[in-house]
C-alpha cells in the first residue's frame, strides 16, 4: 500500500469515509491534507454511526495515526467536540497531531460565510463553515495559524488587524484571544512542527499513508465546476501540496464514485433527475448531508465526468459505492457524453436492466445479480481501470473486495 491517495471522483459524498476505514486497517498514518469541517465522513461498525469532520477517519483502528496536515483550514471550537467525542471510545495521545502551520476558521469566517450566503444573488450553497474566507485569509497572507496560538500578544495584534480588516468592529477581540487561548490549552500537545518529515520518513522506511481526500474533483478550485466549488485542492495533487510529501513518493490513487451521482449546493449538474426514481435514491441512499443535514440533489452516473476526474487524479484503482441503493430499480441509465458547449446541452445515455435482490451480503462479484454486473463491466470498459471495492451496503463489512 505504502502512499496511497484517496479522492472523491464527483461532487463529495462519495462515501469516502468508509472506504478510508477499510484500507485504514494496514494504515500506519492516516492525513487529512485539505479543506475543514465542511467534509463529513460516516463510518457504520456493527450498528454504530461515527461522523469524523476535522479527525481522519483512521481515528476508529487503534493503532493508526491521525494527521491534520498544514493544507487544513481547522475550526479550533469543531475539533475540541470531535476530540471530546472520539476520546469516549479511542484513545488520541501520541496518535493525533495537528501541524502548527494549519490555519484556523474562526467565528468571523462563519460570520462572513453564512452573511454572503443570504445574499441571493451571489449563493453558491456552501455549508456556512467559514471555510472559502478561511482560505481568503490564507492566501492574503493574514491567515492565522496554530503556530500564533503560542504568543499570546502577537495573536492580539493579527486578530485586530484581521477584524479591520473585514470591517467587523462589534466582535470583542479580546473574548476571542481569551476563548482561543483556553482551547489552545487543551490543543497543544497535539500540535506539532514537523508534519513533513515525519511523513515522509515514514514513507521512506515503507509503513503505509494513506491521504484522504475530502470533498470531491468536481469541487475542486483548479479543476471543478468554478464557481461553484469549494475553495481548495480537492484533486490528488492536493494531497502532496497539503501535507509537503512529492508526487514520486504516492504509489497509488483511488477513486472512490458512488453507483449513481449526487451533488449538495448549487452548480451545473447535467445529469440530475427528478420524480419517483429520484425519491428512491433520495431516501434508499440516505441522501442528505452528514453534516449540513442538507438534501441532496440525485443524478444518473455521467461516464465524461468520471473519465474527466480519473484523468486530473491520476487514478490507479476505482472504488463504487452504494451499489444496492439501485436495487429495485427496473432501468438504470449511465449518461456516455455529454456535450456542455452545444446549444442544446445534448447528452446520450444508454440503459441498462435493473435488479431487486438485496445485495448487501454478497460478498464476491461473481454473486452479484447479472444485472448488476454487467452495470459494472460497462464502467470497467469506458474507464479502463479496475475496481478494487465495490460497497454493497452500509456497514463496515458489506463490500466486495477484488
Ligand atoms: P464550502 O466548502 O462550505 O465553501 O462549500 C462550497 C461547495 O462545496 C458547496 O456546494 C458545498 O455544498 C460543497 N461541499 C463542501 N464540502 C462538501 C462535502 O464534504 N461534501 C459535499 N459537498 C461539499
Ligand atoms: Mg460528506
Amino acid at each position: 500500500m505504502s502512499g496511497t491517495i484517496l479522492i472523491g471522483n464527483f461532487w463529495g459524498d462519495e462515501g469516502k469515509g468508509r472506504v478510508i476505514d477499510y484500507y485504514s486497517k494496514d494504515a500506519d498514518y492516516v492525513i487529512r491534507t485539505g479543506s475543514g469541517c465542511n467534509a463529513g465522513h460516516t463510518i457504520i461498525v456493527n450498528g454504530e454511526k461515527f461522523v469524523t469532520r476535522l479527525i481522519p477517519s483512521g481515528i476508529l483502528h487503534d493503532k493508526v495515526k491521525c494527521v491534520l496536515a498544514q493544507g487544513m483550514v481547522i475550526d479550533p471550537f469543531v475539533l475540541i467536540q470531535e476530540i471530546e467525542y472520539f476520546k469516549q471510545n479511542f484513545t488520541l495521545s501520541e496518535r493525533l497531531l495537528i501541524s502548527c502551520d494549519a490555519h484556523l476558521v474562526l467565528p468571523y469566517h462563519k460570520e462572513i460565510d453564512i452573511a454572503r450566503e443570504e445574499k441571493a444573488s451571489n449563493k453558491i450553497g456552501t455549508t456556512k463553515n467559514g471555510i472559502g474566507p478561511a482560505y481568503e485569509d490564507k492566501v492574503g497572507r493574514r491567515g492565522i495559524r496554530f503556530k500564533d496560538l503560542f504568543d499570546r500578544d502577537k495573536l492580539v495584534l493579527k486578530i485586530e488587524s484581521n477584524l479591520q480588516y473585514w470591517n467587523l468592529s462589534h466582535i470583542n477581540s479580546n473574548d476571542l484571544v481569551n476563548s482561543l487561548v483556553n482551547i489552545f490549552n487543551e490543543l497543544k500537545e497535539y500540535i506539532t512542527d514537523n508534519i513533513p518529515e515525519i511523513i515522509n520518513q515514514a514513507l521512506d522506511n515503507g509503513e503505509n499513508v494513506l491521504f484522504e481526500g475530502a470533498q470531491g474533483t468536481l469541487l475542486d478550485i483548479d479543476h471543478g465546476t468554478y464557481p461553484y466549488v469549494t475553495s481548495s485542492s480537492a484533486i490528488a495533487g492536493g494531497a502532496c501540496t497539503g501535507v509537503g510529501v512529492g508526487p514520486t513518493k504516492i504509489d497509488q490513487v483511488i477513486g472512490i464514485f458512488k453507483a449513481y451521482t449526487t451533488r449538495v449546493g448549487e452548480g451545473p449538474f447535467p445529469t440530475e433527475i427528478a420524480g419517483s426514481i429520484a425519491d428512491h435514491l433520495k431516501s434508499v441512499g440516505r441522501e442528505f448531508g452528514s453534516v449540513t443535514g442538507r438534501p441532496r440533489r440525485v443524478g444518473w452516473l455521467s461516464i465524461p465526468d468520471l473519465k474527466y476526474s480519473c484523468m486530473v487524479n491520476g487514478v490507479s484503482k476505482l472504488a463504487i459505492t452504494k451499489l444496492d441503493v439501485l436495487s429495485g430499480l427496473d432501468t438504470l441509465l449511465i449518461c456516455i457524453e455529454q456535450n456542455l458547449k452545444s446549444k442544446t446541452h445534448r447528452l446520450d445515455y444508454l440503459t441498462f436492466k435493473g435488479w431487486t435482490e438485496d445485495i448487501s451480503k454478497v460478498r464476491k462479484f461473481d454473486d452479484l445479480p447479472q444485472a448488476a454486473k454487467e452495470y459494472l463491466d460497462f464502467i470497467q470498459s469506458k474507464l479502463k481501470i479496475p475496481f478494487e471495492i465495490i460497497s454493497v451496503g452500509p456497514d463496515r463489512n458489506d463490500l466486495i473486495h477484488i
